[in-house]
């Protein structure tokens, strides 16, 4: 075991600037190295513009920087096709799932057969890898109902049914347009439900979990949940709806038998693990399982952690996450996106951006920047996730929107409804 680390973290957006932000602060770790990252992530770690998904590329760059000793994997893509499991291979202590643990959110046929397996509860479901078979059940089936492609689709794979005409169409896309690719060659289509949601994000080595606070994400591109879906506009931890009960409930009847389930599958998962879920009364069911830190969650989570971040990841390396103790700020956190104009649709790079003097609480969190000639400028549709830190929701949340306002691009759109919900 090394006294310190050099650390590389795979990926680029909001997410991998909150984790390196948290790895920052830890002593164990002495270099920090990010692929691609963006300006923010410049400005605490070494980055270069290789893709997460370039793994011939990524372990070229390991093999040009003999001092890394340790990898994180933090997006979908990477973790789906089997990163970690080639990094261990080459000796590397990585965090991230293996492939065969992943699986629970490549595949959404996948994680619904093992919640049905395990008694894991869940909207009731059919899979279909036939277009005419999933048309004839969508003739008979109830509506509203969820048209989801199995595979990864940037989260847009989701598609909530009114009427058959709407859900045809989603099916055809998905299977015989290929509008996801290969994502679509199977769907899953599933019973609506009603109720609110929440990202339960946890870290587990696979035998113990660890709850991180509850977190409510906002989809949708407009105020009022209005528009279309997006990777998230803003989140805010933690949430004050999801009680101690349901937590309680959750941890028993889903987040423990999960992980057993994986264990059982010799599937162990180690990592961190997202649970989507969505209460209605006293039902709480699975929606979604992702296997990896959210995205904008981990923006509002982890400002929340006072416990050294990389102590945590070796603990689950080595499998002593029950040795210790997690500590978290009793302060609320609020995250709200700022995104280029147009977003999630089509939208302009390259516009510069001006930061004016922000408050001491406040943290930004760099997702789609670059440097071009020297300026700061925006690179992606989520461009900015401007993090307050107050001490209840509303004191951050107020505090998010006054400093927001310093902040300003070309065509800069935000949701002036974050944390209300
Ligand atoms: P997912 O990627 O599976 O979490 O789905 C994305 C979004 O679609 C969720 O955050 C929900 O807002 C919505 N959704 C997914 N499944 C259902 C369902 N069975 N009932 C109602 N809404 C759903
Ligand atoms: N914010 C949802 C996700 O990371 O998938």
């Amino acid at each position: 075991m090394a006294d310190r680390y050099n650390v590389l973290v795979i990926g680029g957006g909001g997410r991998e600037h909150a984790i390196v932000w948290a790895l920052k602060k830890s002593p164990k770790v002495n270099k920090l190295y990010c692929l691609p990252g963006n300006a923010g992530i410049a400005q605490l770690a070494h980055c270069q513009d290789i893709a997460a998904t370039d793994i011939e590329g990524i372990l070229a760059f390991l093999d040009g920087h003999k001092d890394i000793n340790y990898v994180v994997v933090a997006p979908d893509d990477p973790l789906a096709m089997g990163l970690v499991d080639i990094l261990n291979q080459k000796g590397y202590m990585t965090f991230g799932p293996k492939k065969d643990a992943a699986i629970i959110e490549s595949s959404k046929a996948y994680a619904k057969s093992l919640m049905k397996k395990y008694n894991i509860p869940t909207a009731d479901y059919e899979v279909f890898d036939n277009y005419d078979e999933a048309i004839k059940y969508l003739k008979t089936a109830k509506y509203p109902l969820v048209v989801k492609a199995d595979g990864l689709a940037l989260g847009k794979g989701v598609i909530i049914c009114q009427d058959f005409e709407s859900a045809q169409k989603a099916v055809k896309d998905m299977m015989i347009d290929k509008k996801f690719g290969a994502s679509g060659d199977k769907v899953v289509i599933e019973e609506f439900l009603q109720g609110f949601e929440v990202s339960v994000l946890a870290f587990t080595d696979g035998q113990t979990l660890i709850p991180m606070p509850p977190s409510q994400d906002h989809k949708r591109a407009l105020d009022q949940d209005l528009g279309p879906n997006t990777g998230g506009m803003g989140t805010f931890a933690p949430s004050p709806k999801f009680t101690k009960k349901m937590q309680d409930y959750a941890y028993h009847n889903i987040f423990m038998p999960t992980i057993k389930a994986l264990q059982a599958e010799s599937r162990t998962f180690s990592g961190v693990i997202f649970f989507g879920l969505i209460v209605d009364g006293e039902d709480i069911k699975v929606l979604e399982y992702n296997a990896r830190f959210g995205d904008p969650e981990a923006q509002s989570v982890l400002p929340l952690l006072r416990t050294d971040l990389f102590e945590i990841f070796l603990a689950i390396n080595e499998k002593r996450l029950d040795k210790i103790n997690i500590e978290w700020s009793s302060d609320c956190a609020v995250c709200v996106v700022m995104a280029s104009g147009g977003y999630p649709g089509h939208y302009q790079k390259g516009y510069p951006i001006e930061i004016g003097a922000l408050d001491g609480n406040i943290i930004l969190f760099h997702a789609g920047t670059a440097i071009k000639d020297n300026e700061l400028v925006t690179n992606g549709g989520r461009v900015l996730g401007v993090t307050a830190v107050g001490q209840d929701l509303q004191a951050a949340r107020e505090s998010a929107y006054k400093n927001i306002h310093k902040i300003n691009f070309k065509d800069k759109h935000f949701r002036k409804d974050i944390g209300i919900k």
